[in-house]
């Protein structure tokens, strides 16, 4: 389960799909120039809750993160998958 804090809804996580393309799905917006590649680092989430039912990071992801200067609980959303509930807050959701 993803829960989106800004606005409560709940979506159903999938495992084997990145959160990224869950938000997508659900027409939930979200900023992406690179299409989920790791290159942008657009698609940034911060993890409010539950950050132990996340997949550990690649090394694409803790690189681009590192360059950004992010944080301890901020994640790629099209790097990240949920393997249990957990609870984001969408950094760029675009427009
Ligand atoms: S969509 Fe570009 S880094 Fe995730």
């Amino acid at each position: 389960m993803i829960i989106i804090k800004e606005s409560g809804k709940r979506i159903e996580s999938n495992p084997v799909t990145s959160i990224l393309n869950i938000l997508q799905r659900n027409d939930i917006p979200i900023e992406t120039y690179c299409g989920g590649r790791a290159k942008c680092g657009r698609c940034l989430l911060h993890i409010a809750a539950g950050a132990d039912k996340m997949n550990p990071r690649g090394k694409a992801e803790i690189e681009l993160l590192r360059s950004l200067g992010a944080g301890e609980n901020i994640r790629l959303a099209c790097q990240s998958y949920a393997r249990g509930e957990v609870e984001i807050e969408i950094i760029n959701p675009g427009k």
